[in-house]
């Protein structure tokens, strides 16, 4: 099933351009972003239904400022500019922009000038808006009216009824703008006429017919972490090609408590996932013995678990393709307006594989967000403690023991954790954190138990909040819940006498201690 009705966004480099496609996503619309310089060929091959054209931090004043393909206008499909979009129309299209005195930024009184079908259902004149400009339209290009106003600007929302082309000085994708998902409602069905049909049960039936095409009678194979995405990428490759889906599941030792059973167990019972168990605990162990360096750490087990990887694949016939769980917001950073990124977080993903091994990449999830991979999960039937069991690092526990990794400290570290988890979970704040686990501090610190003095081992917990994990907060838990985690861990796992709580928030920190 191929998508028909689809929305193009334009990316003039805005914070909050990914939000527009989420937003659009979540009104059942499909909608992809795509640089604001790319060729015009690629807008036509896309077929949009509609155009968005994001904010940006230029100012159209500017010599070399962003700009855009002129021909997009004749394609006869709606368009909405917002913000830096509105001012590039109305400069393009022969008006006027020039910059303010007064800059808005911030919420602002917002004033409708003139019914609109991009109105409807809004029963108010004035309302609250989300503006971020320094540039103001001065004079309308010919064709076009103003729709609406604020308390500085007086064209802050205007449009050309003939070609559909809008153009809003505010951003309706930001939850601040009162009826912003209801205005971009009004774009996509009344005034461009699309329907909201791209659901995640679309999403996988689509996707399983292109897998089956693309793959035809080879094989692939995948690394199965546990997480929710490759956990997903297995599935669907399962659902397409049955068990020419080779699913390797390594244990490297490192994982939490029953993580591995746990897992494996449920995948083979209730997917009937070709699921490869490679016991390989003795080798990352043995290898990472003495090693207290956490950039070598890293290095040694991505190492390791490539070499695994390949030798398993290898025992596999006629495999023609590896698959990996890449997210939308990785493909948009890599081809963003502002280019590929200078952090590119190779040690997140299985770097080197595919060049090495000659293989083709497959990656079934590439559009989408995280949150729709959690709905196509829960579409695939995935139970809900894998859909919102918080993310793992691939070097695992390795990096949440500070200094040499060894069993007695993997075991001592996996019983803290799942306290932390448990009591997590029990208090109703499991799923309301972005991640919460314990790590282990390789200092002994002094403790008295009944009457005899101890030496042990440190823990500390981290539990954060955040939206992507590029920046997070540290959660202000209660008290009594801090108090029954450290109570239960300095009780319950010997080798520990002193916990700590960490209250630094990212950045400056990092979310894992390493
Ligand atoms: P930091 O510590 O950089 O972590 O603030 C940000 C998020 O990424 C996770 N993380 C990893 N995930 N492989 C992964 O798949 C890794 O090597 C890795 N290192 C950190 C971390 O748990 C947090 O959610």
């Amino acid at each position: 099933m191929e998508i028909k009705e689809k929305v193009l966004i334009l990316d003039f480099g805005s914070q909050y351009t990914q939000l527009i496609a989420r937003r659009i996503r979540e009104l059942k619309v499909y909608s992809a972003i795509y640089p604001c310089f790319v060729e015009f060929d690629k807008i036509k091959d896309f077929s949009p239904c509609a155009i968005v054209l994001s904010g940006g931090p230029a100012s159209v004043c500017e010599k070399d400022a962003p700009d855009v393909d002129d021909r997009i206008f004749d394609l006869g499909v709606p368009i909405l500019g917002i913000c830096y979009g509105m001012q590039l129309i109305a400069k393009k299209m022969g008006g006027e922009v020039v910059p303010s005195k007064d800059r808005e930024y911030g919420r602002t009184k917002f004033f409708i000038a003139e019914k609109d079908p991009l109105w409807n259902g809004i029963e108010r004149e004035e309302f609250t808006v989300w503006m971020s400009h320094g540039d103001r339209v001065l004079k309308l290009p010919y064709g076009f009216k103003t729709i609406g106003k604020s308390e500085n600007v007086e064209f802050a929302a205007i449009v050309n009824p003939e070609k559909k082309i809008y153009g809003v000085q505010f951003h309706p994708e930001v939850s601040h703008t009162d009826f912003g998902n209801l205005i971009l409602k009004n774009f996509l069905f009344d005034i461009s006429s699309l329907s909201p049909s791209w659901t995640m049960s679309s999403f996988v039936d689509k996707e399983i017919e292109e897998l089956k095409k693309k793959i035809g009678d080879h094989s692939v194979v995948c690394a199965i972490s546990g997480g929710i995405d490759s956990t997903v990428v297995g599935i669907l490759l399962n659902r397409a090609i049955g068990h020419r889906a080779h699913c390797f599941f390594v244990d490297n030792g490192l994982l939490r408590k029953n993580e591995a059973e746990e897992v494996v167990g449920y995948l083979k019972k209730y997917f009937d996932l070709n699921l490869h168990y490679i016991p390989a605990k003795e080798v990352f162990l043995s290898r990472l013995k003495g090693v207290t360096d956490p950039e070598q750490k890293r290095k040694i087990i991505g190492r390791t678990f490539i070499e695994i990887f390949e030798k398993e694949a290898k025992k596999i016939k006629n495999v023609k393709f590896l698959a990996q769980g890449t997210l939308y917001p990785d493909v948009i950073e890599s081809t963003s307006y502002k280019g590929p990124s200078a952090v590119i977080k190779s040690h997140h993903n299985v770097g080197g594989l595919p060049e090495k091994m000659n293989l083709e990449l497959i990656e079934p999830l590439r559009e989408l967000f995280k949150d729709e991979v959690r709905k196509v999960a829960r579409e695939l039937g995935l139970p809900e403690f894998l859909i919102y069991r918080h993310p793992f690092p691939g070097p695992g526990l390795a990096i949440r023991i500070l200094g040499e990794v060894t069993e007695e400290r993997l075991g001592i570290l996996r019983e803290a954790d799942e306290i932390v988890r448990q009591e997590l979970v029990r208090s109703g704040w499991y799923n309301k954190v972005w991640q919460g686990f314990a790590v282990l501090l390789p200092i002994r610190t002094v403790g008295v138990m009944g009457d005899e003095r101890t030496y042990e081992y440190v823990i500390a917990i981290r539990v954060v909040e955040s939206e992507d994990a590029m920046t997070a907060d540290w959660v202000r838990l209660p008290y009594e819940l801090l108090s029954r985690m450290s109570n239960r861990i300095i009780n319950e796992v010997k080798g520990v006498n002193r916990v700590v709580y960490d209250i630094s928030s990212k950045p400056p920190s990092t979310i894992e201690w390493e």
